[in-house]
């Protein structure tokens, strides 16, 4: 499908259809694009829980407002943030020649060990892009998808078993849209939200 395409059909679905099941290739296939997102040297803070499970589905229903897509979703994934992603610096620049994967460790370290703040904003971020990457990668294959905050992040961390190195970023439910959308909600014009060469200076017009 054209990006374009894409980009137009992508839409926060909120109805799905319970019947409808995702495999494990189907979410190999989805992954293998979404692990391809950038991330703040190559560290990945992005890990994914999936869960397919009626009963789990069910507690995370209750964890997230109720909201009735958290249960009829095929997959409903948590996006989490590593905060320590830093530790697997080593691992992650295992092939590179050591000189350069030792000045990486040290630059990483530098960058964010005692930094909560720091490390908090790049899970978030990191997990943030991967999940932008996740909706884009479903829609191109035919997958509905949708964004939510709406959940309780320590419920959700208790569900899930997230170790407290992991923060709950984004949730998306992934499946087949049921019943048809409301037309898509107005969106700020780009003079409002693109301004050229300061922020003081013209918005695109
Ligand atoms: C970070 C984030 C959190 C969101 N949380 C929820 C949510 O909890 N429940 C919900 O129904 N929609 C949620 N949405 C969907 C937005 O309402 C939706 O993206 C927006 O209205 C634009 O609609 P569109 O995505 O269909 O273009 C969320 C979107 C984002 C990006």
């Amino acid at each position: 499908m054209e990006f374009q395409d894409i980009a137009q059909q992508r839409r926060s679905v909120k109805s799905f259809n319970p019947d409808r099941s995702i495999t494990d290739d189907e979410l190999h296939q989805l992954f293998t694009i979404v692990t391809l997102s950038p991330s703040s040297f190559n560290l990945q803070h992005w890990r994914f829980v999936v869960i397919r499970d009626a009963k789990i589905k069910a507690e995370l229903r209750k964890a997230s407002w109720n909201q009735e897509q958290v249960e009829k979703a095929s997959a409903v994934v948590t996006v989490a943030g590593k905060l320590n992603a830093y530790d697997d610096a080593e691992k992650i620049f295992s092939d590179a020649p050591d000189n350069v994967r030792e000045q990486m460790v040290k630059m990483t370290h530098g960058f964010y060990a005692d930094k909560p703040q720091i490390q908090r904003d790049e899970a978030i971020r990191s997990g943030s892009l991967a999940a932008m990457s996740l909706m884009y990668a479903a829609t191109d294959m035919g997958l509905a998808s949708g964004p939510l905050i709406g959940f309780d992040p320590v419920q959700i961390s208790q569900i899930l078993s997230l170790p407290e190195s992991l923060i709950p970023v984004v949730m998306i439910v992934l499946g087949e849209q049921v019943g048809d959308m409301r037309p898509r909600s107005q969106r700020l014009s780009l003079s409002e939200v693109v301004k050229l060469e300061s922020f003081t200076g013209q918005g695109l017009q």
